[in-house]
């Protein structure tokens, strides 16, 4: 009998409307848009605006999407995994409140935290439910609304972060296609060098943790990408060699959008071409753990049945990791 694999059958995304961009940011912050683009590769991200909305909205208007393309319903769904840092609650899960707001009410489902590789390590755990035959239908999410984290003063974080979600449905698959590799690493020691330093049961949120804007990110920039540019691009070549895949063997690389500069070097690092690189920074920025499954959704249409495709991402924690896919239908 055939290995049964994840293969992805749906992809879709959604990003808000709100353009915020380098020009807006020049009168907000002691920056030029030119630093931005140069430094980060961003051009302009989007904001979710309106009272009431968070992580789950945008996740919602993705997986109707996706139900929508693949011709089913949210009651023919059995797991839902949300990866998130920004979930609309501390508890319950985005995953139980997107349930609802679906209608899905014959999945379960979890929340999966691990910053920008949030979306990756909830791809691997949800195909392993696909794999072991306890699950038909699996749909994993990357949202994040990172704007309600960002300090809007800071110049060093606010430029670049995006809200944004998106969404792929996993279904069995016995010919060879799907998830076939993952190759997942955390490093808690990075923890210093990217967090938000209150509100969780450690420093309870208070006055004075608002005042000092501790319930925002803080990051030290220069340490992550050092640790970024490394990480990404040894786990990318590693998996590729795991998998004996020569540069010209892979169709596509879906990197973490963090800053064009810590792409380049991934990509360079696997011999791959640009044309073969999946790039959406320049319009949304760093969507945490959106990232990937936007790229999916916005190169869809580009991918063929057969095409090896790598995701890589790095993130807080410090969390990275690369996954091995093999792409299983044209598209329409
Ligand atoms: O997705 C999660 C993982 N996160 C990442 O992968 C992010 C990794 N880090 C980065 O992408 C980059 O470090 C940043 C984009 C955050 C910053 O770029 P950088 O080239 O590392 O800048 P830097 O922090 O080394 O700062 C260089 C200079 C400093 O000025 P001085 O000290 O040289 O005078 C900063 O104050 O640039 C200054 N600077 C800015 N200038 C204009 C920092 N932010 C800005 C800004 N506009 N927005």
């Amino acid at each position: 009998m055939n290995r049964i694999t994840a293969a992805i059958t749906a992809v879709g995304g959604y990003v808000p409307d709100y353009v915020l961009s380098n020009a807006v940011l020049e009168t907000m912050v002691a920056t030029s848009a030119e630093w931005i683009e140069t430094r980060t590769g961003i051009k302009e991200r989007r904001i979710l605006k309106g009272e009431g909305l968070g992580t789950s909205d945008m996740a919602v208007k993705a997986i109707e999407e996706l139900l929508k393309k693949r011709g089913i319903t949210a009651l023919d769904i059995d797991m839902i995994i949300v990866g998130t840092v920004t979930p609309d609650l501390v508890f319950p899960s985005t995953s139980n409140i997107i349930c609802d707001k679906i209608g899905a009410k014959k999945a379960w489902g979890f929340d999966l935290a691990a910053a920008c590789s949030s979306f990756l390590f909830a791809l691997s755990t949800g195909a392993q439910f696909i794999e072991t035959g306890k699950c038909k239908k699996v749909i994993v999410v990357g949202a994040d609304k990172m704007s309600a984290i960002v300090d809007y003063s800071d110049r060093s974080t606010c430029i670049i972060f995006g809200d944004g979600a998106g969404a792929v449905l996993l279904e069995p698959n016995s010919e060879g296609f799907g998830i076939l590799d993952a190759m997942l690493h955390v490093d808690g020691s990075g923890r210093k060098y990217l967090h938000q330093k209150a509100g969780g049961s450690v420093k309870p949120p208070t006055h004075a943790t608002v005042d000092a804007k501790e319930h925002y990110i803080y990051q030290d920039g220069q340490a992550v990408f050092k640790a970024a540019v490394v990480g990404m691009a040894e786990v990318s070549a590693k998996i590729m060699e795991k998998n004996n895949l020569r540069s010209e063997d892979v169709a596509w690389l879906v990197p973490h959008q963090a800053n064009k500069r810590i792409i380049d070097a991934t990509a360079s690092r696997m011999g791959l071409q640009s044309e073969k690189v999946m790039i959406n920074i320049q319009k949304y920025g760093n969507t945490t753990a959106a990232t990937l499954p936007l790229c999916l959704w916005e190169y869809e249409k580009q991918l063929k049945k057969g095409d090896n495709i790598i995701l890589s991402t790095f993130g807080a924690g410090f969390t990275w990791g690369a996954i091995y896919l093999r792409w299983g239908q044209n598209s329409e």
